[in-house]
């Protein structure tokens, strides 16, 4: 049986999305006890196997002794006894899509002891003119980062309060805070989630299991390949930094059930808030977590059709004044 979380330790941790580059950086900046088991759960049990090995690297300067399976899943590379030095990590399969499965899963999961920590990691970016093409991937979209994390995060949810205490962390992202015209879907699916999380985490309040909402910014990584970053641009080791310091209790995220990754994203969230939306409509520069602005050519061509409007201008203000001076 699992040690219930105290003081942010964690004795049986799951991630949701076990190859998730940010899901895999918060495990590796949380400070896991030795003896810590750590489930990596997603639809590719050669790719989680992968995962593992990294996550493995990353922590390989922790020596270990015990080796563990989850029920129901398969053992990973890392918890054969050929390769033992290592933190007994398990991979499960789980596909955020099938929500008809979640409670089986959760149930199947929770057998082996009720993890102190579900992270919530799963998640898909398809471009919007992809999604406006092929309403189908909007679906999926939808599926993966909203409806897959209600029904799997319930299932868990109601396993610690059963207990009596756990830690869920939430990635939800700056996207939920205003949709633009470039991420309406993912926007939608982000701020769905997002309102899921803080209604849940009220509902969890008093029963000793804890909901964290992490809300980062544009991330660089598999999820943004290609695109420009955006403003206050982070990496999946800032966020498992902040993640891991805010489930310790220390630094800003202290007593607080959301996280803004990096901090000062709260006051630019604030200011896309409060923007008019006819001005928001236009918009492109403020984009962080979700498509890029605008091809580079494209950024300096409206640049140099700016400059040439503010020159018109300034020079039809010169004319006037001079005509000014000469009346
Ligand atoms: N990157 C950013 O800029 C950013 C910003 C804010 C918030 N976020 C959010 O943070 C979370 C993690 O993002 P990331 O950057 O770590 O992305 P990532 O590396 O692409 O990881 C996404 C994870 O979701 C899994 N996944 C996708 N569809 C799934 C499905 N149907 N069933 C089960 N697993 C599925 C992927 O597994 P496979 O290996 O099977 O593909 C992968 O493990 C996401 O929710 C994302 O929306 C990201």
């Amino acid at each position: 049986m699992s040690i219930p979380n105290v003081s942010g330790r964690f004795s049986r941790v799951l991630l949701l999305g076990g190859t998730s580059e940010i899901g895999l950086a918060i495990l590796s900046s949380l400070s896991l006890d030795p003896g810590a088991e750590v489930i990596l759960a997603g639809r590719d049990v050669a790719r989680l196997e992968a995962a593992g090995k990294t996550l493995n690297r990353r922590r390989a300067a922790r020596p270990m002794a015990k080796t563990a399976t989850v029920s129901g899943a398969q053992p990973g590379p890392a918890s054969r006894g050929d390769d033992p030095p290592y933190p007994p990590i398990t991979v499960a399969r789980y596909d955020a899509t099938e929500t008809g499965a979640h409670q089986a899963f959760a149930a199947e999961i929770c057998a082996g002891g009720v993890p102190d920590l579900v992270i919530a990691a799963t998640g898909i970016l398809i471009p919007q003119e992809q999604a406006e093409r092929d309403v189908r991937l909007a679906a999926t979209m939808i599926e993966t980062n909203f409806t897959g994390h209600v029904t799997a995060l319930l299932a868990f949810g109601e396993a610690m309060r059963g207990r009596g205490s756990g830690t869920i962390v939430v990635l939800s992202s700056v996207a939920a805070v205003r949709p633009r015209k470039f991420n309406s879907v993912y926007g939608a699916t982000k701020a769905g989630l997002d309102a899921f999380a803080r209604g849940y985490a009220d509902s969890l309040h008093g029963t000793g299991v804890r909901v964290l909402l992490v809300r980062p910014g544009f991330v660089t990584g598999r999820m943004t390949q290609g695109m420009k970053p955006a403003p206050l641009a982070t990496t999946p080791e800032g966020v498992g930094a902040a993640v891991a310091s805010a489930l310790r209790g220390q630094g800003r995220g202290d007593g607080k059930s959301v996280v803004w990754v990096p901090a000062p994203l709260v006051g630019l969230a604030t200011v896309m808030k409060l923007i008019p939306r006819p001005v928001w409509r236009k918009l492109k520069q403020l984009s962080p977590g979700g498509r890029p602005p605008y091809p580079r050519g494209a950024t300096s061509r409206l640049c140099a059709s700016r400059r040439c409007r503010l020159r018109k201008w300034t020079s039809s203000r010169r004319r006037r004044r001079r005509r000014r001076r000469a009346w």
